[in-house]
């Protein structure tokens, strides 16, 4: 019998190399996720998922695989991940891992050997070497440019010591792209697939899933100035062009800032009530490295591999596209069972935005009978303790740090973050949460320049700080050595000092507390089945209200200023103190009514 828990899951995403070090190094490690896992069980979610513990040197934190099947010794070994998913399986946990299909490590052996072959060598094509252009091949072979900054080429010295040929890098120089359309990469991903299933994992998240394939001949690109570094527009941009494209009542009135070229025309329902595929209308973004079409049959083909195994393994797509009805292609019946739903991530705290997007997100993945994911937080961009209140443009990717404008102090800040928590988890469909949103940990911004890791921060020469203020390891224990995160002091980014109250034993069983909340809004959320719901707005309330019912369900959100009166019906979880009967400005409150 087929659950379909993904459907409806909380997802908990662990970044080991800041979640738990059971070894004292300063790095997370498979150990310490495996004695946390009790901690994660108490918070009520279903699944984890982990970024790559495999085999790297660690030049994108884990995400430049050497050895796609094997564990980095920083982290552990094969069998310490056994026993960490036993573990995990025998608490109720499902466990979905990283894959990073992309690229790989320079250190591959792949590439290594790549590079001491000639030019030409089948060798060479598993990856994107090219000649260079101009006089002598000095020009990279295309224009573009990297996600972490500075192009997305690097020439190599050939065996004999003349300059040669360049490589392609989406990423950090360290990242070489394989070429997807070699039928020898295909092949090894489904041996990698395999390793891993046979093992017992219950999913992939699918690194980069809309750059896999480039554009015939790799034109020259030049990427519009508002576009996020991952693709996308992102955000209210994306909704607009969303709303527009699908022509909903929650259009009425807004532009269409990217100039989308996506339409969805949904076919009606077949006989069994199954929406049919709908007709996605798709020019693309115009990038020669997003979303290429191709894409597609990659998906397909681990979609039937995946379906060979019992037990309900998902694939995740980890895919910037935009407008929203775009990433319907991703989770077609036939491809893959989630992904991330960016546009949502990128809303303001405004809710007339966080309608449309909610009606864009219902309506896309409903449109190919998926569901619809939710996530506030990850391992790239800033924390939503911080984000939702920062009053400065901050791109996706650009991070924060001490020159940073209009940053918010903190208490506000994770007002509104536990507001916008609670009212994510009362959606229906998938939630994805972020090691340490579940303590309020903000963004962290102070970080010394010398401690930065983040690739981006070396390639744009720091005039973007990245992604590690989010990514600093978390505390358990208030008064402990690193804050309880290992047995010594060591962190590998160093920790703030005023997480002391932030930590997981500070806040356990404290009513008030960010954990209280959130462990309180999953088991309502489960007991309340409110993931596998219903949602319709509910009339009646100021502009700057977000309210729908879900099932028996009210929820009230004030994104506004001024305080609002809540409607009839018993008091079930507040994201902060409510004045009687009224809730105060950055507040949700759930209600049985
Ligand atoms: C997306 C990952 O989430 C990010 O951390 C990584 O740097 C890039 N993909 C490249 O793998």
């Amino acid at each position: 019998m087929t659950s379909e828990w993904w459907r409806t899951a909380a997802i908990y995403q662990i970044y080991p190399r800041s979640f738990a070090d059971a070894n004292g190094d300063g790095m997370g490690d498979l150990a310490g996720i495996t004695s946390r896992l009790g901690d994660l069980q108490e918070l009520g979610i279903d699944a984890i998922w982990l970024s790559p513990f495999f085999t790297s040197p660690q030049r994108d934190a884990g995400y430049d695989v050497a050895d796609y099947c094997d564990v980095d010794p920083r982290f552990g070994t094969l069998a310490d991940f056994d026993v960490m998913l036993a573990e995990a399986h025998a608490r109720g946990i499902r466990v979905i891992i990283d894959l990073v299909p992309n690229h790989s490590s320079d250190q591959h052996e792949w590439f290594q050997a790549a590079l001491a072959a000639p030019a030409g060598s089948p060798e060479r094509a598993r990856y994107l070497f090219r000649d260079g252009r101009g006089p002598g091949g000095d020009e990279p072979p295309n224009n573009w440019d990297s996600v972490f900054g500075g192009p997305a080429w690097t020439r190599v010295i050939e065996p004999d010591g003349t300059p040669g040929q360049w490589y392609l890098h989406l990423f950090d120089s360290s990242q070489p792209d394989f070429d997807w359309t070699n039928e020898e990469v295909r092949a090894e991903f489904r041996r990698i697939l395999r390793f891993w299933l046979d093992r017992g994992v219950d999913g992939f998240r699918v690194d980069v899933a809309h750059g896999m394939v480039k554009a015939e001949g790799l034109p020259d690109y030049t990427p519009p100035a508002e576009g996020g570094s991952m693709g996308g527009a992102g955000g209210l941009e994306a909704v607009d062009a969303a709303a527009s494209a699908s022509g909903s009542a929650a259009a009425a009135g807004a532009t269409d800032p990217v100039g989308a070229t996506t339409t969805a025309v949904l076919s009606p329902p077949d006989e069994a009530g199954v929406p049919l595929e709908p007709e996605i209308h798709d020019e693309g973004d115009g990038a020669p490295y997003w979303g290429q079409d191709g894409v597609h049959e990659i998906y397909r083909d681990w979609r039937a591999l995946l379906d060979e195994y019992p037990g309900e393994r998902i694939l995740t797509a980890e895919a910037w596209v935009d407008p929203l009805p775009r990433i319907a292609k991703w989770v077609r019946p036939d491809e893959m069972h989630q992904a991330f739903n960016f546009a949502y991530l990128e809303t303001p705290w405004d809710a007339a935005a966080l309608r449309r997007v909610i009606d864009a997100s219902l309506e896309a993945f409903g449109a190919v009978g998926a569901p619809s994911t939710w996530v506030l937080s990850n391992h790239d961009v800033v924390r939503h303790a911080t984000r939702l209140s920062v009053t400065e443009a901050n791109p996706q990717g650009h991070g924060l740090g001490p020159r940073s404008k209009g940053l918010p102090e903190y208490e506000p800040g994770l007002r509104r973050a536990r507001a916008a928590t609670a009212l994510m988890l009362a959606l229906p469909g998938s939630a994805y949460l972020y090691q340490g949103e579940e303590l309020g940990l903000p963004e962290v911004i102070h970080l010394p320049d010398d401690a930065r890791q983040d690739p981006t921060w070396f390639r744009t020469a720091g005039e973007r700080y990245g992604r590690d203020g989010c990514r600093v390891p978390i505390p358990w224990e208030g008064t402990a050595p690193s804050y309880g995160f290992g047995p010594s002091d060591a962190s590998w980014l160093p920790q703030p000092a005023e997480w002391a109250s932030l930590a997981r034993d500070a806040q356990r069983g404290i009513p008030g507390s960010t954990l209280t909340l959130y462990q309180d809004a999953l088991r309502l959320r489960r007991e309340h089945a409110l993931g596998a719901g219903t949602l319709s707005w509910l009339p009646g309330f100021p502009e700057s209200v977000v309210a729908f019912r879900n099932g028996s369900i009210v929820v009230v959100a004030n994104t506004g200023p001024a305080p609002v009166e809540l409607p009839a019906g018993d008091v079930l979880l507040a994201s902060g103190p409510l004045d009687g009967r009224t809730l105060p400005h950055d507040t949700t409150a759930w209600l049985r009514a």
